[in-house]
């Protein structure tokens, strides 16, 4: 199976890269290190020539250019090139959100709940996508829906012969019953946690399974640095 490069070298020592055409679940608390692995992913992408695209439901493009760039990552060229395409999912919620509520309440859950709908945000030719994240389409959703237009994503996406990257914060993933790890071939994973034996919190990345690849059982302790994650190898 070929693979496409994670961005970090470490990882890409650890796994052989992400399985292509193929799509991660990356979960993780608030400020884990979620968008930052997928900014690697994004990154590397670009600098290989590559067509990317970033969903964006949290962020506006400008935030998450700026926070690229203060990790030593060209993002804004990359945008300028026309190479990365950065949809602006946040800022449309709010404002579809704020029309909504000054003409017809019962509106926003529909708006709230369209998954299948961000894939027809991604350009044509795109290759290397990133949806950063997921979760907020989830909170008035049932499991079961859920499950539905997060299969008909995956599936979607494969048609499209793209190699994704699916963020879901592990709040949403933990209220859909942890039932989006069973459609995606692989699942990353990042906390932050105490050591007892230290006193000091730890970064973890851990990776949950991947189909069809040997993944190494212990989790992994990375840093936040300047040029962003380095995984912190035995
Ligand atoms: N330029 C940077 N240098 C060092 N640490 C950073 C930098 N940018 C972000 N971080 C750290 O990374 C953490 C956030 O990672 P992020 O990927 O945004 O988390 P998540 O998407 O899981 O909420 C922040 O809490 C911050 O501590
Ligand atoms: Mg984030």
């Amino acid at each position: 199976m070929e693979r496409v490069s994670t961005g970090i070298k470490e990882l890409d020592r650890m796994i052989g890269g992400y399985p292509r055409n193929r799509t991660m679940l990356l979960t993780g608390t608030t400020g884990s290190g979620k968008t930052i692995l997928g900014l690697h992913f994004i990154n590397q992408g670009c600098l290989d020539g590559k067509k990317c695209a970033i969903i964006a439901t949290e962020e506006t493009p400008e935030d998450i250019i700026a926070q690229g760039e203060s990790l030593g990552m060209p993002l804004s060229k990359y945008d300028k090139k026309g190479i990365l395409g950065i949809e602006r999912v946040y800022d449309e919620r709010a404002e579809y959100i704020k029309d909504v509520l000054e003409f017809d309440v019962t509106d926003i859950d529909e708006l709230q709940s369209n998954i299948i709908g961000l894939l027809e945000r991604i350009p044509k030719g795109t290759e290397i996508v990133l949806m950063d994240n997921i979760g907020v389409f989830t909170l008035n959703m049932s499991p079961n829906e859920f499950r539905a237009q997060f299969d008909a994503l995956v599936h979607g996406l494969a048609k499209k012969n793209i190699t994704a990257m699916l963020i879901l914060d592990s709040a949403s993933d933990e209220r859909m019953g942890g039932i989006a790890a069973y459609s995606v071939y692989g699942v990353l994973k990042t906390s932050v946690k105490d050591n007892p034996y230290t006193g000091s919190r730890e970064r973890i990345l851990e990776i949950l399974k991947i189909r069809n690849t040997k993944i190494p059982i212990d989790p992994a302790r990375f840093d936040v640095t300047s040029s962003g994650i380095a995984l912190l190898t035995k």
